[in-house]
């Protein structure tokens, strides 16, 4: 299925910043894209769970410190399984904080940018954020560690909040049965419990409460 097809694309090894309420924040990020050269604009997919959109959200303003293959798998431990909601991430990740408020890390990084948000697009599940690097590093160190070399070389895993998340063992998932066509649905990476309630049958346009849990 698609899901399957979308792991042969490429990505890098990111860290997102951002000004937290009571602390700078950040977290992993593998979605950061270029988007345009004049205006040099760039994009990145944020979940709505992940405190970095909140943060984001309030400052307007985000850090990208671009990971190199010697960035300690450490680091993304520390930033990419829990949320700076239940406390202050960076305490153990050295850093250095902007002026806006956003964190720089600075363990073996390639380079780093600072971003100012021009827009927000939402869906399901995550918020893409458009944003213009304002400010940066003037030079890149190192090989730039890709997504590849995380799930190969450091032999990572990406948890339920990465848009490349998969679950482990398809049998998890819950499927659903539409009363009315019998169309299945449950090998979306979006659980059937998270589709918005205005969401309908692809098949036959029933309403989502029409749909049964499968046997
Ligand atoms: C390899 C990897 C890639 C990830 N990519 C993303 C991503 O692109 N977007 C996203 O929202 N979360 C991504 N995550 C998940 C967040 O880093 C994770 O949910 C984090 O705990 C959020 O922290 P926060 O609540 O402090 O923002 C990724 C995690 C890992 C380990």
């Amino acid at each position: 299925m698609y899901d399957k097809i979308l792991t042969s694309l490429s990505y890098g090894m990111f860290a997102l910043g951002a000004k937290g309420e009571s602390y700078p924040n950040a977290c992993i990020v593998n979605t950061v894209i270029q988007i345009s050269s004049y205006p040099m604009t760039v994009a990145v997919s944020v979940n709505h769970s992940n405190y970095t959109n909140e943060c984001i959200k309030k400052s307007g303003y985000f850090t990208v410190s671009v990971f190199s293959e010697n960035t300690s798998g450490a680091v993304i431990g520390a930033l990419g399984f829990n949320s700076g909601r239940d406390g202050n991430k960076l305490n153990n990740v050295k850093h250095k904080i902007l002026t806006e408020g956003a964190p720089v890390i600075q363990e073996n990084i390639c380079c780093w940018f600072l971003c100012r948000v021009v827009n927000a697009v939402e869906t399901v599940t995550h918020t893409i954020f458009i944003a213009e690097p304002v400010a940066g590093s003037e030079t890149i160190k190192g090989v730039p560690m890709t997504y590849d070399f995380y799930r190969q070389v450091i032999k990572g895993k990406s948890p339920k909040f990465a848009p490349t998340y998969l679950p482990e063992k398809e049998e998890e998932v819950q499927k659903y049965t539409c009363a009315i066509c019998k169309y299945e649905y449950g090998d979306s990476l979006v659980p059937f419990e998270e589709l918005p309630e205005s969401w309908i049958c692809p098949i036959c346009g029933a309403p989502k409460s029409v749909f049964r849990k499968s046997e």
